[in-house]
């Protein structure tokens, strides 16, 4: 007999009309809340993807290229996740194996919607059923696996790694699924009674049906239709809940893979004829950050790489760059959501009818955390979705220079540059005693022309 099974085999037609009904309802709560964090995004300065769309075939290839390259190697090849031991490979488990459930389920369902087409289409069957099987059956074991040295390694709570009441709902609610996706399995082969290697094609599954082995037939399709349900409602939650929880790092993290810049972390040259634009330099609120730099925001999943490579953190300095990105996040959510018009956020002033929103400067982000960043860009290279600190924080302290709103040993060192030339402040004819003795070349006052030049 040809290996297969049918695909709501034992599940009566009104759950199935039912399940439909809520695959919907999960889906639309989901795209709701993509669209809320897209709406903010928008409210940056445009990166110019509408214009994109007036170039020619060949231009929006070279501009998106990098972006796929980026998607292929970074998102699906995971190679920025890497790097952190048992917690990367705990996670290269949980996203293929995730891949490959997700891409098995599309596939069951096209097969469904064939077969209702006509019984001719049906391919879930034969060897393809028998591949079919046995590679999602172990790779749910990889996706299990990833699952439980995560939940280990929250009840361990490392310091850098953020912490919400949701991060155990998400954990939870993916072994949950796992195991009744497995114990269906079990119940199915039960009531089915597959031989041969239509039975052993799921190991997994035929190892738990041997647990029910004494159920008769009438109690193993009920148990089947109740764990059926308790699994699909448990997919249903996880689908809506991904742009509520971490798990929004699943749509957010690629997303800016693609979109963000190649050279991460580079100062970009602010020109005279942008400042007379703006009227400002820098980010002096958060609309001023670009579309990306906003999506940036919401990819980060808080996984605490950032603050781990920071020299400014582990010194006690007040910066934390994951700190700088959730926080920026918060303002993003706070000042840019429906109601508020533009040029409200990051002012302390508010319309009458709108709460009052922190301010950017001072409220938000202080002055000594933008002066503690070091600009190493340490963080900027470990993040694995291609956050840039680094830049959030430039264009932040850009403001402030402007502004003239400067303190510390970064006002001092300018004032003393003004007055004396050099940094320590020392007398013009002494600047250059540290370097007595040694090797180095000295600049000085040329005879005829009023410059400086070097006569080392
Ligand atoms: C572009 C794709 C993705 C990237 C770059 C990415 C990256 C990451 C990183 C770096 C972490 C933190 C792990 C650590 O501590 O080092 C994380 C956490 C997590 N990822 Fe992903 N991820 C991606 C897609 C996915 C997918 C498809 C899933 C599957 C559903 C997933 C599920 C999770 C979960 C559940 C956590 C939380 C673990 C915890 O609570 O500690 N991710 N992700
Ligand atoms: S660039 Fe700044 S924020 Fe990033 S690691 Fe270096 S000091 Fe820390
Ligand atoms: S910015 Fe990047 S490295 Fe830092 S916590 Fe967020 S995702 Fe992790």
């Amino acid at each position: 007999m040809t290996p297969t099974r049918e695909t709501f085999g034992n599940i009566p037609h009104v759950s199935v009309v039912l399940f439909y009904w809520l695959t919907l309802l999960a889906i639309g709560i989901f795209a709701y809340g993509i669209w809320r964090r897209f709406r903010l995004w928008r409210r940056g300065i445009s990166i110019g993807l509408g214009q994109l769309f007036a170039r020619n075939f060949r231009q929006i290839v070279a501009r998106l290229n990098p972006g796929f390259h980026r998607l292929l190697k970074e998102g699906l090849g995971q190679s920025r996740v890497r790097g952190r031991g048992l917690a990367s490979w705990a996670h290269i488990g949980l996203f293929i194996g995730f891949m490959i459930l997700f891409l098995g389920t599309t596939l069951l369902e096209i097969d469904h919607l064939a077969a209702g087409i006509s019984s001719a289409l049906k391919f879930h069957k034969g060897a393809y059923y028998v591949i079919y099987e046995f590679l999602l059956d172990v790779f749910g074991v990889l996706f299990l696996a990833g699952c439980v040295y995560f939940l280990w390694r929250r009840t361990r709570r490392p310091a850098s790694l953020g912490n919400r009441p949701t991060d155990w709902y998400v954990l939870g609610s993916f072994l949950a699924i796992g195991i009744t996706g497995y114990l269906v399995e079990g119940l199915r082969i039960v009531w089915q009674h597959p031989v041969g290697i239509a039975a052993a094609c799921s190991p997994v599954g035929l190892l738990i049906s041997g647990w029910f082995s004494g159920l008769p037939d009438a109690a193993a399709r009920s148990v089947h239709r109740v764990l059926w349900w308790v699994h699909s409602v448990l997919v249903f939650g996880f689908i809506a809940s991904i742009p509520y929880t971490r798990l929004f790092h699943l749509i957010a993290g690629p997303l800016n893979l693609f979109f963000a810049p190649g050279d991460l972390g580079k100062l970009a040259a602010v020109s005279m004829e942008e400042v007379e634009k703006d009227e400002r330099i820098g980010v002096s609120a958060v609309e001023h950050f670009d579309q990306q730099q906003l999506l940036s925001l919401d990819a980060c999943m808080e996984c605490g790489r950032c603050e781990e490579a920071c020299p400014a953190f582990a010194t006690g300095k007040p910066l934390s760059p994951k700190k700088v990105v959730q926080d920026l996040k918060g303002l993003m959510t706070l000042s840019l959501g429906p109601g508020r018009s533009r040029g409200t956020a990051g002012s302390t002033a508010a319309a009458p009818s709108e709460p009052s929103v922190p301010a950017l400067h001072g409220d938000t982000i202080q002055l000594e955390t933008l002066w503690a960043c070091t600009t190493c860009s340490a963080c900027v290279r470990v993040c694995p979705v291609r956050v840039d600190p680094l830049t959030l924080i430039t264009d932040l302290r850009r403001n402030r220079v402007a502004e003239g709103a400067l303190s510390g040993t970064a006002a001092t060192s300018l004032r003393r540059m003004q007055s004396s030339g050099n940094l320590w402040g020392w007398p013009l004819v002494e600047r250059a005693n540290w370097a007595e003795g040694l090797d180095v070349p000295i600049a000085t006052e040329h005879p005829k022309f009023d410059v400086l030049y070097w006569v080392g």
